[in-house]
């Protein structure tokens, strides 16, 4: 639980009071919290360097257990990303003492220079996004979410960004749910178990949740996905989720999220090394992340209607998997050779991409996927690499990861490298005949799927699983990608889907 409040923070009596710091002046025009600033500065460890932290315990100038002092940076330097961080490492720690409530003191926005929804929107998604934790496989639990957390500011804001609040909390769900799906192991997600799950999840909400097991998708002909379910005792399933609200009139936009889930990649017959294969209960993470959003974005928007499509097969080597030099034919009627039985997630997202340009005629289209490794040599585990033709689709899913937090990075998508794509008996290939590229190929492949559809992939390798965790999220699924399809879609720097 997260509120805003209007309390004076020096007379809450939380467990813990977050004061955050910068180095030259401090962030509060309340005089007693200025004054209170001063003196933490008068300990020469403390300067307010970003990461710094010093411990007032039972302070006599406010009710609270103690304080805790946060260092943000240089003032003038200080972005959305420090204050979500710092919020993010106090409840962090908060959650490490065991803490039960407590009160950040939100600065000034006008001594931050930074508008007030933007730093309050940093500050709530730091602080949510930090209090999670995944114990459900622990028989002991060792840590517990803090109860509460209050965001003290001025009682005109507390008036002013009651939607605000309720908004970004929304969000933050979402994105935690997308966390708790990458981070529960393949033997309790197997594809049509986790069908059910998102199933479960929108009975209780407007959105039309439908799954289509292996006879439908035996009869749809998608050829692709199937070959690659095939090695899997665990059977495949599509989920479509459908927000399509009342009223909408002709003018009403259509988008659709496709999401690759494979609930466990071990390669399949091109097995991955013991090391490769360890995390490999994360490669559903744009499933996770595309129903999280639907889920989100049902109670964000009314204007448009989203189909979110997750596509769930487990890849796995047996006599009966997918071999390399396999042809299988697609949904789309193209044949796909078979080069590397490891690159499946391509062939599960051919087959969704050119089913849902056909069956929805969608203005616009996105997938996220957990692709390729190669995109992690490119971009690091923090970047997800974004690829579309479209400029201003690219544009405006570059702001919305940096204003979100989830931060993509344009990659191209040079013509000529579709020559590597090439094979002597089928129509295309799912592997390059080249070493280098590979996240770019993969991304040319996906483009021969998709019509003529407005469309956008990112392949989120990288950022949809933390080995080390952070400071708003712990070792585990990341929840990647929410954010910004929840930013681009409904906030207000939207796409103007036209
Ligand atoms: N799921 C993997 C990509 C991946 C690797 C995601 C590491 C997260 C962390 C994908 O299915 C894969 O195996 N890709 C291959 C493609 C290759 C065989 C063309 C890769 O990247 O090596
Ligand atoms: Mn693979
Ligand atoms: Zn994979």
């Amino acid at each position: 639980m997260l509120t805003l409040t209007s309390r004076n923070p020096l007379k809450s009596k939380a467990e813990m009071l977050v004061i955050l710091v910068c180095d030259t002046k401090p962030l509060y025009e309340n005089k007693a919290l200025a004054d209170l600033v001063k003196k933490a500065f008068s300990f020469k460890e403390f300067t307010g360097k970003a990461g710094e932290e010093l411990v007032f315990a039972d302070p006599p100038d406010a009710n609270s257990r103690r304080i805790v002092f946060r260092g943000l940076g240089t003032l003038g330097k200080v972005r959305p990303e420090n204050l979500r961080r710092a919020a993010g490492a106090m409840v962090k720690k908060a959650v490490e003492w065991n803490i039960g409530n407590m009160t950040f003191a939100v600065p000034d926005a006008r001594i931050l220079k930074m508008d007030v929804a933007i730093l309050l929107t940093a500050m709530i998604e730091g602080a949510r996004l930090a209090n999670y934790v995944f114990e459900t496989y622990l028989e002991k639990k060792k840590k517990k979410k803090v109860e509460r957390i209050y965001l003290a500011t001025e009682r005109e804001l507390v008036k002013d960004h009651g939607d605000l609040v309720e908004r970004v909390n929304r969000i933050c769900d979402a994105c935690l749910l997308a966390r708790t799906w990458v981070s529960m192991p393949a033997n309790d997600k197997t594809p049509m178990v986790f069908a059910g799950i998102l199933k479960n999840l929108f009975a209780e909400t407007t959105v039309t949740c439908r799954i289509y097991p292996e006879e439908d998708l035996l009869a749809m002909k998608f050829g692709a996905m199937l070959s690659v379910a095939k090695g899997s005792l665990n059977k495949p399933a599509l989920v479509v989720m459908d927000h399509n609200p009342k009223n909408l009139k002709d003018k009403g936009k259509t988008v659709v999220l496709v999401g690759k889930g494979v609930t466990f990649d071990s390669g399949g017959l091109d097995l991955k090394t013991a090391e490769g294969m360890v995390t490999m209960k994360m490669d559903m993470a744009g499933a996770a992340a595309v129903a999280a959003a639907v889920y989100a974005l049902s109670g964000l928007v009314q204007d448009t209607r989203i189909v979110g499509i997750a596509s769930l097969v487990e890849n796995m080597p047996s006599g009966d998997a997918l071999r390399p030099g396999d042809i299988v034919r697609s949904y789309s009627g193209k044949s796909i050779e078979i080069g590397n039985t490891d690159a499946e997630g391509r062939l599960i997202l051919a087959d969704a991409l050119s089913w849902a340009a056909d069956t929805f005629q969608p203005d616009l289209m996105i997938d996220l996927a957990t692709l390729t490794g190669a995109c992690m040599v490119a971009l690091g585990d923090k970047i997800a690499g974004l690829f579309t033709k479209d400029l201003a689709l690219a544009r405006a899913m570059q702001i919305s990861g940096e204003k979100s937090g989830d931060e993509c990075w344009p990659m191209p998508m040079p013509e000529d490298y579709k020559d590597l794509l090439k094979s002597d008996f089928a129509d295309i290939r799912n592997m390059s005949s080249g070493k280098w590229g590979g996240a770019i190929t993969a991304a040319l492949f996906l483009s021969e799927f998709v019509r003529e559809t407005r469309w956008a992939h990112l392949d989120i390798a990288g950022p949809a699983y933390s080995a080390k965790g952070s400071d708003i999220c712990p070792p585990g699924g990341t929840g990647f990608g929410v954010r910004l399809l929840c930013e681009l879609i409904s906030g207000k720097t939207s796409l103007a889907l036209s």
